[in-house]
């Protein structure tokens, strides 16, 4: 696939077959991430890998940790995070990103530019070798606690998102994109 065909046709994917993504599968689209460019080579992404049985005890901590999904709402969090953990069996993988921060507000934008630009790229390689994907800024799994769950360091790092990975069970539409004169000037 080429890297255009690629662009077009990743979706955010979030129903999955519940087929596993293999290590070796994962560890080529992290190191397809760290391609990403980083100013001054800072590098400042961090990756946790869920496989299907850590997500397993993913699922048994936010179960038993119910105030996690209390913020940032109280009344909505409960429900989302039922639906959360409906969703999380029948994912092939999960990577939790986060970002080393940067203490510089300016120095610390770039930081999360370099990091985002990483996730577009495992996205693209996810889509490339055939995986749904989906970028998600769900704050229950943006949680300190669960960050720690995930061996980050919830003071020196902040969340960029969870990529949920795995075998797409549909092929959602595609949301429209404002015409290219609503967004770009040629000068
Ligand atoms: C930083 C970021 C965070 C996102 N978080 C969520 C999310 O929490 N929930 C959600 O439904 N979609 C989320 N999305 C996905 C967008 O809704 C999706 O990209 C958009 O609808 C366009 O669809 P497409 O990705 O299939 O092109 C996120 C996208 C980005 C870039």
């Amino acid at each position: 696939m080429d890297v255009r065909a690629a662009i077009r046709t990743r979706r955010s994917t979030k129903a999955f077959t519940g087929q596993a993504v293999p290590r070796s599968v994962i560890e080529a689209l992290l190191t397809d991430a760290t391609w990403a460019p980083t100013h001054r080579m800072t590098q400042p992404w961090r990756f946790a890998v869920f496989d299907q049985a850590s997500l397993g005890r993913l699922a048994e901590f936010l179960h038993a940790s119910p105030h996690i999904a209390a913020v940032p709402d109280a009344v909505k969090g409960p429900a989302k995070l039922a639906k959360l953990l409906e969703r999380l069996p029948g994912l092939g993988a999960m990577v939790l990103v986060t970002w080393v921060r940067d203490a510089d507000p300016a120095l610390d934008l770039e930081e999360h530019a370099a990091a985002s630009a990483a996730v577009q790229n495992l996205l693209l390689a996810a889509t490339a070798a055939g995986l749904g994907s989906f970028w998600s800024t769900n704050q229950t799994l943006g949680h300190p606690e669960v960050l720690a769950f995930a061996g980050a360091d919830p003071v020196r790092e902040g969340f960029l998102g969870a990529l949920w990975l795995g075998h797409a069970a549909e092929t959602p539409a595609a949301p429209p994109r404002r015409p290219l004169a609503d967004v770009a000037r040629f000068l």
